[in-house]
């Protein structure tokens, strides 16, 4: 068997379908110092896990996003795992989230069953959090709030952050898509409490495929976390001491220092994981950071192009400006079919899939699937994102992977399909 005869079942692999303008084959692309990287790590001789990479590339990342920790971790929805660690929810809190993200920003709540968790709409053209309906959602007993930059967007922080900090609330960017770009000259991840970043291949910047990082100013939390991922528990040192706990056995001190834990975190205790990002990972990562402004740069040439292209189509089609005061760093590009007598949204989904540019829509509403609607989450909680999703939105292929001419194609599909869904 070759690797020819794997299936491709990737998510958005369709095997009986050959895309011209393929969604997401890598959202990164890959060059020579990338290679170069990776293999000089490999011939080193050195570790290849918890060694001089790891820090490098957490010290370029802090450098990067500005914020006095940065750690590393074997994903996004790990680095997720551990954000809502740090929160310490206690029974009855609630927590106020996006249904308009992958479903990793929020699936870690579903481990407690006593918070409350609360959809908050977004707003129809960023698709980000809408700060009025957090202003209407949040109440004494919010402790937390997690959204998500929606494709690169950076959400309306200074807004959210005064409702937030009114009601005592801890905010965690899902910043898993807004690597590069800017809010107010601040860089996403570093404008909250706790920061998350995913560098799965897709991602504006990827580690050998799959990797995170979480960003705080916060050193207690650094050292916990580092403990959490180190694959210990969640508790603090005490002083050394000469015995293990209660069981009085006398340690051999000079080779386990300190190896004793007070019990006052009880509540939260946790045990660790192995999520610890490997030393040919991190080192491509540092190459990866280094090419950040160019892969970043080239998402947002073809998107300017695609909204060229749709200005063609003003009245018909409605597409987000970027306002002066972000960047947008275009992990995503989505426009919006606003008026169903002049165009059907799934008639244009269907002319393009015909004409070979693959748009799958990013996301589904998280409060309509099943893990959420068995806690009680309905149709009719966020209209807008329901109104959006179901009848609105169109997401177009917007990443490095893709060649000048498959970029020059995707803009004539895509007009040649608006004419021909196009209700006369
Ligand atoms: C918004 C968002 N958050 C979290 C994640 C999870 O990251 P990972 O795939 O690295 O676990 C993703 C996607 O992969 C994402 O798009």
């Amino acid at each position: 068997m070759t690797i020819a005869d794997i299936p491709k079942l990737g998510a958005f692999r369709r095997p009986d379908k050959h895309y011209l303008v393929p969604y997401l084959p890598l959202g990164s692309t890959v060059g020579a110092p990338e290679i170069t990287a990776v293999t000089d790590v490999m011939s080193s001789g050195e570790t290849l896990s918890g060694g001089a990479w790891r820090e490098r590339f957490e010290s370029d990342f802090r450098a990067y996003v500005g914020t006095p920790y940065a750690l590393s971790t074997t994903s996004g929805t790990v680095s997720l795992e551990l954000a809502v660690h740090l929160l310490g929810l206690r029974p009855g809190d609630e927590v106020i989230v996006t249904p308009q993200t992958y479903q990793a920003s929020v699936q870690p709540l579903l481990q407690y069953p006593d918070v409350t968790v609360k959809f908050c709409d977004v707003r129809n053209d960023t698709l980000n959090m809408d700060p009025r309906c957090l202003e209407r959602l949040i109440g004494p007993r919010t402790s937390a709030v997690i959204l998500v930059h929606y494709g690169g967007h950076p959400a309306d922080m200074d807004e959210i952050m005064d409702i937030a900090r009114a009601h005592d609330a801890l905010v965690v960017e899902d910043a898993a898509h807004t690597l590069g770009g800017l809010y107010h000259g601040r860089r996403p991840g570093s404008l909250a409490d706790i920061g998350c970043f995913s560098f799965h291949s897709s991602k504006n910047i990827t580690t050998l495929g799959e990797g995170g990082m979480v960003t705080f100013a916060d050193e207690g939390w650094a050292e916990r976390v580092d403990r959490l991922r180190g694959n210990e528990v969640d508790a603090r040192f005490v002083a050394q001491r000469h015995t293990f706990g209660d069981s009085k056995e006398p340690l051999p001190g000079a080779l386990y220092p300190g190896r004793a834990y007070t019990h006052d975190l009880v509540a939260l205790l946790r045990h660790g994981t192995n999520a610890t990002l490997g030393e040919a990972a991190a080192a491509m990562g540092v190459a990866q950071l280094a090419a950040l402004e160019r892969l970043v740069g080239r998402r947002r040439m073809i998107a300017a192009r695609l909204r060229e292209t749709l200005h063609g189509f003003d009245g018909l089609v409605e597409v987000c400006e970027e306002p002066s005061d972000i960047v947008h760093a275009q992990h995503l590009f989505a426009f919006f079919v606003r008026d169903p007598e002049r165009l059907n949204r799934n008639r244009l989904l269907h002319e393009l899939d015909e004409r070979g540019v693959q748009t799958p829509l990013r996301y589904f509403p998280l409060h309509l699937l099943p893990e959420w609607r068995s806690r009680g989450h309905r149709y009719g909680e966020c209209p807008t994102a329901e109104q959006v999703w179901f009848h609105e939105q169109v997401n177009l292929p917007c990443h490095p992977g893709l060649s000048d001419r498959q970029v020059d194609m995707m803009c004539d599909l895509l007009a040649e399909s608006l004419r021909a869904a196009r209700i006369r």
